[in-house]
């Protein structure tokens, strides 16, 4: 696997602390990141506990910091926490994967649930990605590469198939209304966020991880999170400006919109 790219890098994971999100940061250490945050709500909750250990494991390059990405004032003091350990460097790689399901159909989906789902699925990655551009901007700055790269400055957000809706036909069996709106429209957001950072050379695209057995994905899920996530930093290590904007899967197939 090609993951040189991100070695030395910085990066921020958010929902790092079960599923998806704590394997990225396992594999992110594994790839020699010179420091990976790991946002989650609950750092000294039970949920936390595997994330803890592998903070004790590798001391000063894993580091969790208290993220609720469905809270605006938690998003801004998690960037001073960052911006202070960062010091005078930028950050490389934000990868906004924190996410909620509701098995939820348009008929009975309350207005509550529909808020919820797009405070943490929507906006907690608009403004988790506003709030950090800063740091992204310094790393992009400070790179002398040309081009886009995940070592230079990148967005991930972790999207999904259901949000494609030239497959909305194949996925009636589940009943994800909230979920796949909410992820619709995070492509949209990623769509916008490529073209508004262009200039600054930070690349931003929409990944979907595959079907993964996490308390997500449920135990029928064909992949694991060790093999998805494998994939999913290996697309990430090869994107390069050609991908910017983009909306692919964790083997770097082109997704439909
Ligand atoms: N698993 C799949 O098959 C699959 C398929 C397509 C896409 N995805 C996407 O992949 C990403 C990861 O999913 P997963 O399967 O790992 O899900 P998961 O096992 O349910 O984990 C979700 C993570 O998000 C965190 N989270 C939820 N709300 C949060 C908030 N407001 N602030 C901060 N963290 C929050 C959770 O933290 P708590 O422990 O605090 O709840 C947890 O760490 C998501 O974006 C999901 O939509 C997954």
């Amino acid at each position: 696997m090609n993951m040189a790219a991100v070695k030395g890098c910085s990066a921020l994971v958010t929902g790092a602390n079960r599923g998806l999100g704590l394997e990225m940061v396992k594999q992110l250490v594994e790839a020699h990141c010179s420091i990976v945050f790991a946002g989650c709500r609950d750092p000294d909750g039970a949920n936390s506990e595997a994330l803890r250990e592998l903070a004790k494991k590798h001391p000063g390059v894993v580091t969790l910091v208290r993220l609720d990405v469905a809270d605006p004032s938690s998003i801004k003091e998690s960037v001073k926490k960052v911006s202070s350990l960062l010091g005078n460097s930028g950050l490389n790689l934000l990868v906004n994967n924190a996410a909620v399901l509701q098995q939820k159909t348009m008929l009975n989906a309350t207005v509550e649930e529909m808020q919820d789902t797009f405070n943490t699925n929507v906006i907690g990655p608009f403004l988790v990605t506003r709030e950090f551009l800063p740091r992204l901007r310094s790393a992009a700055k400070a790179s002398d590469k040309p081009g886009m790269s995940c070592d230079k400055a990148a967005i991930i957000n972790i999207s999904s198939d259901t949000a494609s809706l030239s497959l909305v036909h194949v996925e009636k069996a589940f009943p994800l209304f909230p979920y796949s709106i909410s992820k619709a429209a995070l492509n949209m957001l990623t769509a916008h966020t490529a073209m508004e950072l262009k200039e600054d050379e930070i690349l931003c695209v929409s990944i979907h991880p595959g079907w993964v057995k996490t308390d997500m994905g449920g135990d029928r899920a064909p992949l694991t999170p060790r093999d998805s996530v494998a994939g999913l930093l290996h697309v990430v290590s090869s994107l390069t400006e050609k991908e910017h904007g983009g909306f692919m899967d964790h083997t770097g197939k082109t997704m439909p919109w």
